[in-house]
């Protein structure tokens, strides 16, 4: 039997289900199926079995704007959002920024946004998100972190900003149902204390960053205290851990003060 396209029986059938937001997530499932009963009655099914909301739908909100998400890419959080405001404070009318693990490219996407004369590129190694990415308007590469940039970013770029994946390894299963059911590990897998790729990027960025540039990256726990050290070796200044209204640490800001020649050795370059 079809399922009922009244919200309040609609909403108590996912609550049962054990969605939190369940009136919430009803509301936007009717939008999305339009009075088609059927295309409800298909979307509720995915729902009840844990699928990300947002691949069902097809977009979710971020900092205000409509982001199309495609499925299997990863659904941008709000704990992201104060990350992409304030990457896009530090990015100059005329700039320019990297956004790395891009996903759908929700942070490009706003940066697009808000500094529509900048030059804004993007990259992920996943091809599904970096089709999401173009078709949300960003200019994306598919590639490893940095590779697909060509020279002309480099010592020149404002902002490099990024949610990379920094979970550690052990705590995947820790993830909630829709995550470790349906997401990739790849958006999350850290490596073994989660700071493997982030790392990676401290080390790759001053190759890219202005003396000035500032560096964004979303982690959480003691990750920006372990960091410390490389930050501090790299030519990083007033780096600021960015913590939420509970205290909980969510981020870093670094400004590169450092020699522009750290971590810049010539090789070839070329888009993916
Ligand atoms: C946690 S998601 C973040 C996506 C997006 N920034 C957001 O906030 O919605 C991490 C993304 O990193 C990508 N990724 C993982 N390893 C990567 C790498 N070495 N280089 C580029 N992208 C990578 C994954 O495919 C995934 O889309």
């Amino acid at each position: 039997m079809p399922v009922s396209s009244h919200r309040e029986t609609l909403a108590a059938l996912l609550s049962d289900g054990g969605f939190l937001a369940a009136d919430e997530e009803a509301g936007e499932l009717l939008a999305s199926a339009a009075g088609d009963v059927e295309l409800l009655d298909s979307f509720v099914r995915r729902r009840l079995t844990g699928e990300p909301l947002a691949w069902i739908t097809g977009s979710v909100s971020f900092c205000g704007i409509e982001i199309h998400i495609a499925p299997g890419v990863y659904v941008p959080r709000p704990q992201s959002e104060p990350l992409a405001r304030r990457a896009l404070e530090r990015l100059p009318a005329t700039g320019a920024a990297i956004d790395l693990c891009t996903g759908s490219g929700a942070i490009a996407r706003i940066l697009t946004l808000g500094r529509p004369e900048a030059r804004v590129v993007a990259s992920d190694v996943d091809d599904r998100a970096v089709a999401c990415a173009a078709s949300n308007g960003v200019e994306a590469y598919r590639g490893d972190l940095f590779s697909p940039f060509l020279p002309d970013l480099e010592g020149r770029t404002d902002v490099v900003v990024g949610v990379v994946p920094y979970v550690p390894t052990a705590e995947l299963p820790l993830l909630q149902r829709d995550t470790f059911a349906f997401e990739s590990a790849l958006a999350y897998d850290g490596g073994q204390d989660g700071t493997e790729i982030l790392r990676r990027v401290l080390t790759e960025t001053p190759r890219f960053l202005r003396r000035g540039g500032a560096l964004l990256l979303e982690l959480g726990g003691q990750q920006a205290a372990v960091l410390r050290d490389d930050l501090e070796r790299l030519g990083y200044l007033d780096v600021t851990v960015l913590a939420d209204e509970e205290g909980d640490v969510r981020g870093l800001e670094a400004t590169f003060g450092g020699s522009p020649s750290v971590g810049r050795p010539h090789r070839a370059h070329a888009h993916a």
